[in-house]
């Protein structure tokens, strides 16, 4: 079983409807899709992880020995305790927000990831506007949702994340289970070491590495918009003992000061249980309460938002 792999390009040929289709089934049946010749360059794609990996080398590869999981992961092996470490992630990780300083002075990296943003940014806005047309929704409506006027403009956030080699994989995860918390999330993942897995009918499943694909993944938010049609949906890296895994994902976010509901389209009459499950909150109290509990499961966080 893999997730689906859907040829972008046949959107704009008679494959249309076809290709709708597919899409409609990753959303519904996978919350996760690979997307091919989706029309970001190879060669800016190879640019952007040829500069992510240089970074790493260059800037993070020597810190990370220090780093608490490599900490707490030698604690635990000398303790001999026969437990797993539950706290932490052995990744690491740098974010790329939009108007943050970014941290590397090559000027490479911060053209080469600029021009990654711009035509991934693109990108999102286009496979919104499928989930638009699958969903019955309004051409743009998942993007207005996003961007609630001039002053608040989605975010577009970049998480830069080398999961390095793990003499012990077994004790640790590369990145804990959990769903994501946004929009629409976009990753370029390492084309040889793999480790991303996603929780389908009580089974995890590998993402396989299909060089210079996009996988796409719907967040916690497009589960509200969409009213439940599109589950978010559970994943986790697992740590490996060989092999530095280089991945880089994108988040299409709401502005904090969002207010995000189900679409009135998409809500069934109402019964007291759906609008328990999603009820109407402001980005940034969804945000509070993510960053306590995102490993958890979301319902919780979906009530706990809603009584806020
Ligand atoms: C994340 C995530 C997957 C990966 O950052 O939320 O799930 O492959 N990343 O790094
Ligand atoms: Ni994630």
């Amino acid at each position: 079983m893999a997730i689906p792999v859907i040829d972008f390009s046949k959107l704009d040929g008679e494959e249309r409807g076809n290709t709708l289709a597919q899409i409609a089934n990753g959303c519904e049946e996978w919350g996760f899709f690979q997307l091919v010749n989706h029309g970001i360059p190879e060669e800016l794609l190879e640019r952007v992880k040829r500069v992510c990996s240089e970074w790493y080398k260059s800037e993070r590869e020597e810190g990370f020995k220090n780093s608490t999981p490599v900490k707490l992961l030698n604690d635990l092996v000398e303790s001999k305790s026969g437990e797993k470490l539950e706290n932490v992630d052995w990744e690491d990780v740098i974010t790329l927000l939009d108007d943050n300083e970014w941290p590397s002075h090559s000027s490479e990296f911060n053209e080469t990831m600029k021009e990654y943003r711009y035509k991934l940014k693109k990108l999102a806005e286009k496979v919104m506007e499928v989930m638009d047309e699958n969903l019955g929704l309004q051409k743009g409506y998942i993007k207005k949702a996003l961007n609630s006027g001039k002053e608040n403009q989605a975010f577009f956030g970049m998480k830069v994340s080398h999961y390095p080699p793990c003499p012990w994989p077994e004790l640790v995860n590369g990145l804990r289970a959990h769903t994501d918390a946004g929009g629409v999330i976009l990753l370029l993942q390492d084309e040889k070491v793999k480790g991303l897995q996603i929780l389908k009918d009580d089974q995890w499943i590998d993402v396989e590495p299909l060089p210079n694909s996009i996988v796409i993944n719907t967040g916690d938010l497009i589960e509200v918009l969409s009213n439940g049609r599109y589950k978010s949906v559970r994943h986790r890296v697992l740590a490996t003992p060989d092999g530095n895994r280089r991945s880089i994902a994108s988040f299409y976010n709401p502005s904090l000061k969002a207010t995000i509901a189900p679409a009135p389209e998409l809500k069934e009459p109402v019964t007291k249980e759906v609008d328990e499950a999603y009820p109407k909150f402001v980005f940034g109290d969804y945000m509070s309460v993510y960053a306590k509990q995102k490993f958890l499961p979301k319902e919780p966080r979906f009530q706990a938002v809603g009584s806020m």
